[in-house]
């Protein structure tokens, strides 16, 4: 037998493979698009590999961005499995029909926030974390200008933050929708159009990805950063000075969560990965990955660092409204027509 021949029939030669065991081979594989931070995807890859020995492929993307390529290759599924993103962008999935139902032994472990959303898409998503939006500023920034703290939404429409503020695309990111549906929840549509117009003008760029403004916040390059609260936390315990701010009005809030895709061609594995996702092993993974939402499963641990709700004015988020196709779609137009389109 030749060398070649050799390593074929031991399993050696077969690309990426070539140095796992040949029980692992045996595990097969799994495409994972994956809508949290880099930071907490590459990990929770890692450990299921790890745990299972099936090989994962991985790709990040924000959540409008996934949800669009899921339909896009709804005749030829690429993925088997969008872990985290936003919940409206998963609901909106599930009502188009791009995911499959699926009832994990798991669910019965998890709050009831989370179960709900499986309830409201017929088993087709469910909750994984929650996290609160609202704002984090550059104190060093802001003392230098001058400008009073700001506590409320309304604050940041004020002229003395022209060009002052980042925030996501609604289009791309689940974050910025959130945005957009929990101020036209917390103030009503009219006023709340009237208060983006006024917002936009006060917009130095939209970003492509929601946590990307907290970012921007803590080097100073803007003054304020619209995302979840979580993810301005990551930057505060990093040591940036900036002050994080749930606003007084009242905000909304995501649920975070993963569906199943229709058509994947790793299926098995596919409901392994969504079973090890809702367990207490792998949610306890965000802490140490330095992502500070409140975990689904009721006997994960909750970071020290993430923010409570308790200590939040929440408004209670209409899931089932503004996760609709109509709705998203609907707000999204709006929001480009109106807002997006008009000058700064
Ligand atoms: C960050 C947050 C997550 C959120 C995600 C949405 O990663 O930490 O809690 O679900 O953003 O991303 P997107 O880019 O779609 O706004």
């Amino acid at each position: 037998m030749s060398f070649t021949r050799r390593l074929l029939a031991t399993g050696l030669l077969l690309g990426g493979t070539a140095f796992l065991p040949a029980a692992a081979q045996a595990q097969g594989n799994l495409v994972v698009y994956c809508s949290v931070q880099e930071e907490w995807c590459r990990p929770m890859m890692q450990a299921f590999e790890r745990a299972t020995g099936v090989r994962v492929a991985m790709t990040r993307r924000s959540s409008g961005e996934t949800m669009t390529q899921i339909r896009a290759e709804a005749t030829n599924p690429r993925g088997d499995i969008w872990w985290g993103g936003t919940g409206d962008p998963h609901m909106q999935a599930a009502e188009e029909n791009l995911t499959l139902e699926y009832r994990s032994p798991r669910l019965s472990e998890l709050h009831d926030w989370a179960v709900r959303q499986a309830e409201q898409t017929q088993f087709r998503t469910v909750g994984i974390y929650a996290g609160a939006l609202g704002y984090s500023y550059n104190v060093t920034e802001l003392n230098r200008r001058r400008i009073a703290a700001p506590r409320c939404w309304a604050d940041l429409a004020k002229p003395e933050f022209r060009g002052e503020i980042q925030v996501a695309d609604p289009n791309t990111s689940g974050t910025a929708y959130t945005m957009l549906a929990t101020l036209l929840q917390v103030m009503g549509e009219e006023p709340a159009f009237t208060y983006l117009r006024a917002l936009h003008r006060n917009v130095n760029q939209y970003t492509r990805s929601g946590a990307a403004p907290a970012r921007a916040a803590a080097t100073g390059e803007t003054l304020v950063g619209i995302t979840f609260l979580h993810d301005a936390v990551t930057q505060k315990i990093a040591g940036a000075p900036v002050e994080i701010v749930a606003p007084c009005e009242g905000t909304g809030y995501e649920i975070g969560s993963m569906s199943i895709i229709r058509g994947a061609r790793n299926l098995d594995n596919a409901r392994r990965f969504y079973d090890w996702a809702l367990s207490p092993e792998a949610q306890n993974i965000a802490g140490q990955a330095n992502s500070y939402q409140l975990p689904s499963n009721r006997n994960s641990a909750i970071p020290p660092q993430a923010p409570r709700f308790e200590n939040i004015r929440l408004i209670d988020y209409d899931f089932a409204r503004w996760g609709s196709a109509a709705e998203r779609t609907r707000v999204i137009t709006r929001w480009e027509r109106e807002v997006r389109a008009g000058s700064r």
